[in-house]
């Protein structure tokens, strides 16, 4: 059955291949099985970039180049921008009333972020608020299954929370709670070896890197400190090379055979980064191309169109929602 799907992104910098593996390429599914939106979070993105606006608004014609290119299809999935949405903002406020500041306090992931981004006793209060405003993205289209990642699944309990609270309160059925659909792939290891490959940890290779930069990226790669010379035995634990292998190089065989070359000696990093950079170019030099085919007028119309599907879903969802709380209309 085909089921309302809602995922977003803020709009902070270039897509790079853990977003590919983790999400994009499951969205790409996703548009043929379903009605899916997805959004870009400009004004979520704000909430800790509220200094450097410009580096939003940069960004938002990246973000949707970076879809396009991957094989997001517009004609299937409807591609909006959320600051162009007044429902959200509107949802915002008055889901506010239903949060307290301590459950607020208690989300893991906000937690978190705050402790990375030193707010220390300066908490921005739409910082603390944003997952009050991502509960409104995600009920404003009634989305049913919201794809996401580990972290982001505190964010679907709270908007559930507030979806039952209001429905009860209200004595109304028009919110819908939402499912959390993780993706397929663990997240990727940086090219440095960290945990996680990040926009902003300089450690990703990104979807619209150049063929120079990702061979540069690709033979700085961790791998093992103690392989020094080809003939020594190497170790494939922790090697950022074979973890990427895993999971870019299509012939599973060889990679095992590699894996084994490996471990007994006489295959050098050199050979094997040279074997991750073909096939990693395999996969971005078609993505690349379609990239570069995208004009920014071709965005600006696709969000637009995008924008105008968006609002007739919402503005009913807006209805609704004040004639549950009695709220007057003129
Ligand atoms: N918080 C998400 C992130 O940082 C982006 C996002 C905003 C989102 N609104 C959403 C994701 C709604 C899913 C549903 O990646």
């Amino acid at each position: 059955m085909k089921k309302i799907v809602l995922t977003g992104d803020r709009p902070t910098g270039p897509l790079h291949l853990g977003h590919y593996v983790g999400s994009l390429l499951n969205r790409v599914e996703m548009q043929e099985i379903h009605k899916q939106y997805v959004m870009i979070a400009d004004i979520q993105a704000l909430t800790d970039n509220f200094e450097d606006p410009m580096k939003v608004r940069r960004n938002i014609f990246e973000v949707v180049k970076d879809y396009i290119s991957v094989g997001i299809d517009p004609s299937k999935t409807t591609i909006f921008l959320q600051s162009q949405i007044k429902e959200i903002a509107e949802l915002t406020v008055f889901y506010m009333n239903l949060v307290t500041l301590g459950r607020l306090e208690r989300n893991p992931t906000v937690k978190t972020e705050m402790k990375q981004k030193g707010f220390g006793d300066s908490i921005p209060v739409g910082f603390l608020c944003y997952p009050v405003s991502q509960a409104a993205d995600i009920t404003v289209v009634k989305a049913e299954i919201v794809p996401v990642g580990e972290d982001q699944l505190p964010m679907i309990e709270q908007t559930n929370e507030i979806v039952r609270k209001f429905n009860r309160l209200y004595n109304t059925e028009c919110l819908k709670e939402a499912e959390a659909v993780l993706g397929k792939a663990k997240r990727l290891v940086g090219i440095d070896g960290a945990e996680k490959a990040g926009k902003s940890l300089g450690n990703a290779i990104f979807l619209s890197d150049d063929s120079d930069i990702v061979k540069s990226k690709v033979f700085s790669m961790y791998t093992d400190p103690n392989h020094l010379k080809v003939s020594d035995p190497g170790n494939i634990e922790g090697n950022v090379v074979f973890a990427y292998l895993d999971i870019f190089h299509n012939d599973k065989e060889e990679v095992e055979a590699l894996k084994a070359h490996y471990q007994k000696g006489g295959l050098g990093d050199v050979a094997i980064k040279q074997i991750l950079y073909k096939s990693l170019e395999k996969l971005l030099a078609p993505i690349r191309e379609k990239r570069a085919s995208v004009q920014d007028v071709d965005i600006y119309e696709i969000i637009g169109h995008g924008i105008t599907e968006t609002r007739k879903v919402t503005e009913h969802t807006i209805d609704e929602v004040k004639d549950a709380m009695s709220i007057m209309k003129w």
